[in-house]
């Protein structure tokens, strides 16, 4: 499989600014083996689709999307809405938005169902806060998360397949990234679970680590077993730093 390297913005760059990192990304030279998204925020999603396949970057994806279509639900965003700039992937159940506005794993299970049957990839983020991690209850929470997802009818189904993304809560935005060896282990765990409800086509769902990757660590991220991918938050915001963290992906 090749490795994944996505690009979150979160809540940066409307349509002039994700314009203006799109033109400079266009300059950085980029591995040819490397599967590359950004998760741009909903108002620039039409500039980013104009642009970002001529910057090098494939797959261009949203950081949420509500469970329904459409309906009565003032300021949310369903993923037929979203199929409209042909998205690749959306981000559901980021840390952020668990912590920030109360989304369960109930919801991210309906949002991750509902964006397959548009055809869109959910990215399912899961991952242990700092406490939990410190009463050794890492694996329990991952597993329960992942566990949600799978018994609300997850497929590995085309186009609509999904990826895991874990994110440890404590090494998102700090700086203190876990280390390739602790997240192997989590990874590990993570596809044990794919494997047994998926048999042989679970080897097609990556599972990818987010948090605090930069240009200096994501080489031991991809050269760890078990590790697809990396999600990059602070590390995307500059266009080349983010080139530059994408070429250190692969070994030269
Ligand atoms: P970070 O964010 O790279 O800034 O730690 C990662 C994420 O939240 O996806």
């Amino acid at each position: 499989m090749r490795k994944t390297v996505i690009a979150n913005w979160k809540m940066h760059y409307g349509p002039v600014k994700a314009g203006a990192w799109i033109r400079a990304f266009r300059r950085e030279r980029l591995p040819k083996d490397l599967e590359i998204g950004v998760a741009v925020p909903f108002v620039s999603l039409a500039a980013a689709r104009s642009s970002l396949g001529r910057a090098g970057v494939p797959y261009l994806g949203a950081q949420d999307a509500f469970w329904a279509n459409e309906g009565a639900f003032t300021g949310e965003i369903g993923p037929a809405m979203l199929k409209e700039f042909a998205l690749s992937f959306c981000l559901v159940g980021h840390s952020e938005r668990r912590q920030h506005l109360g989304e369960t794993d109930d919801m991210v299970a309906k949002k991750a169902i509902s964006l397959q049957k548009n055809g869109i990839r959910p990215v399912i983020c899961v991952g242990e806060t700092d406490a939990q991690r410190k009463k050794g209850e890492t694996l329990k929470v991952v597993r329960a998360q992942v566990a949600a997802v799978l018994s609300a009818g997850l497929k590995v189904d085309g186009a609509g397949s999904p990826i895991i993304a874990y994110e440890p809560v404590w090494a998102i935005g700090t700086g203190k990234a876990c280390s390739g060896q602790d997240a192997k282990v989590v990874h590990e765990a993570i596809h044990d679970m794919l494997n047994k409800k998926f048999g042989k086509a679970a080897s097609e769902i990556p599972v990818i680590y987010g948090g605090s990757v930069d240009a200096r660590n994501v080489g031991e991220y991809l050269s760890t077993t078990h590790i697809d991918g990396v999600l990059v938050g602070s590390a995307s915001l500059d266009p080349r730093a983010f080139g530059m963290l994408c070429r250190a992906s692969l070994p030269a």
